[in-house]
């Protein structure tokens, strides 16, 4: 099936007339053909979204709100449908392609809500018969660029979030799902969003990407995606400071004390180190244990890693689903060889899965390493894929301190039945999200999700946080005493 560009409510190819194709990464057959656009399709979806923006902020908030319930709608009647897409062209096992539509619904409809809040503030005045209050404005015209591993949730959490704040998008989806960003893209225009109030323009980072961050007329860029493409958008747009939100990588620990329900700790480590292969900016990628445990548990972490069934996420047998791509296998494949290289124990996996059908697609073995020392790069840099590595520790204080201490800061998790211990680590674990006794993924759309260090750049996504990221604050006064008040000077010299 052929997909196109949504510019200024019509569906259009790119001028350059260049097509690429969408694959299925469990098999490698094609799940639709699309623009591969340039700098061209960029500016005309951008002056498509600029002169939406005149209207669109003037709809109220309430209005713009029943649309998005619309969207949330269409999203429930065709989770199915959608789910079993995610699966095609992202590869991640069908019931969690039903959760990443889910989590779409749950945030389409929390921010069609926020229609009827998006609340300011009114504070008493220090002047008699004057009016102080603060409102949410819209910023202007938003560049969504969002990754392939949430498909339908992330563009999801950008599109309502800046929409119902009144700002219009223009959305360059990753190149791995472009597709899905198609299908998302259609609901919206079913729900009656009006035309250039939503954009899509498909195509690579170096030629829609960077032209649409570099536009004068985009105001505000809300990213999720790796840190070195995160940190090429801040520094290529810190001269026009721009508004920049940036949600990146991860290298997400899970603690386990010795106190702790190993059982528990084993299903929460195998779901969030393998589930979505892996291929989650909060997937767990280390665990950090209490060495009186490390045996048992690591035994029974392998036991169920080396079981894990891999096959394509439509089969309802299969736990793990490929790689996203090529490159990424690669990628994965090169941090195995660096762990052996630096002395840590391969215990299994390690190695493209390639028996039966397998072969069609990019599948990696669910690999665990012992051995591992806080400042191997397998326990610093993040992989995006199905790598654990196990690190022995001393005790609560030790393992916090390896938990901190890396350059990314978004999701932790500590598995004991200590209280003191539960609250010790809620105070001192530095990471953006933290679960007590649950694994690290799994962050629900009400509460602010974003991380510290090198995660983000101080924003928060998902809940009122990320009206703040959409929103400029402005502060009016209303001074209805009919006389010249000066504040800071009249009544507190009245008081000497
Ligand atoms: C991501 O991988 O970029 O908390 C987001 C979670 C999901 C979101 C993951 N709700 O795992």
């Amino acid at each position: 099936m052929e997909y196109m560009n949504y510019i200024g409510g019509r569906w259009v190819g790119s001028v350059t007339g260049r097509t690429f194709e969408s694959k299925d990464p469990a098999n490698g057959e094609v799940v639709g053909v699309v623009p591969l656009s340039s700098a061209a399709d960029v500016e005309m979806a951008v002056e498509a979204a600029a002169e939406a923006f005149r209207s669109w902020r003037l709809t109220t908030a309430p209005r713009r709100g029943e649309i998005l319930f619309k969207v949330g709608q269409l999203l429930q009647e065709r989770k199915e449908r959608l789910a079993e897409l995610v699966t095609r062209e992202m590869g991640k096992v069908i019931a969690e392609g039903r959760g990443d539509v889910q989590e779409a619904i749950d945030m389409t409809f929390y921010m069609a809500g926020e229609g009827r809040r998006l609340m300011g503030h009114t504070v008493p005045s220090e002047l008699p018969s004057k009016f102080g209050t603060s409102m949410r404005d819209p910023v202007g015209v938003v560049a969504a660029i969002t990754p392939w591993n949430f498909p339908i949730a992330i563009p999801t959490w950008k599109l309502s979030a800046a929409l119902i704040c009144g700002n219009t998008v223009v959305l360059k989806p990753a190149s791995d799902t472009p597709v899905l960003a198609a299908e998302l893209v259609k609901l919206y225009e079913e729900a009656g969003l009006p035309p250039g109030v939503l954009n899509l323009v498909i195509g690579s980072g170096d030629e829609v990407g960077d032209p649409l961050v570099n536009h004068p007329k985009v105001d505000v860029i809300s990213f999720t995606g790796s840190t070195d493409t995160g940190r090429s958008v801040l520094t290529q747009t810190a001269s026009r400071m721009k508004r920049v939100s940036l949600e990146m990588g991860g290298k997400n620990a899970i603690v386990v004390m010795e106190d702790a329900d190993l059982d528990l700790a084993v299903e929460g480590i195998i779901w969030s180190a393998f589930g979505t292969t892996g291929q989650r900016c909060t997937a767990a990628s280390r665990v950090i244990v209490d060495r009186a445990v490390e045996e048992a548990l690591t035994d029974r972490l392998v036991e169920r890693a080396a079981r894990l069934r891999l096959g394509h996420g439509l089969d309802p047998a299969t736990e793990m689903g490929p790689v996203i791509n090529d490159r990424q296998m690669d990628k994965i494949h090169q941090y195995t060889l660096i762990g052996v290289r630096e002395g840590a124990k391969l215990l299994t996996g390690g190695e493209v899965a390639r028996d039966g059908d397998l072969a069609r697609g990019t599948f990696y073995r669910p690999t665990i390493f012992s051995g591992v020392q806080p400042g191997m790069r397998i326990a610093q840099e993040e992989i995006f894929g199905p790598v654990l590595a196990i690190i022995a520790v001393d005790g609560l204080e030790e393992a916090i301190r390896v938990n901190n201490d890396t350059r990314y800061g978004l999701s932790t998790s500590i598995y004991t039945r200590d209280v003191n211990r539960a609250f010790t680590a809620m105070r001192d674990i530095t990471t953006g999200v933290v679960y007590v006794n649950a694994g690290t993924i799994g962050a629900e759309v009400q509460l602010p999700f974003g991380g510290t260090r090198e995660t983000g750049n101080g924003h928060r996504e998902a809940a009122w946080a990320s009206l703040d990221i959409f929103t400029e604050w402005k502060t009016v006064y209303v001074d209805y005493s009919g006389k010249l008040q000066r504040a800071q000077i009249d009544l507190v010299e009245g008081m000497g």
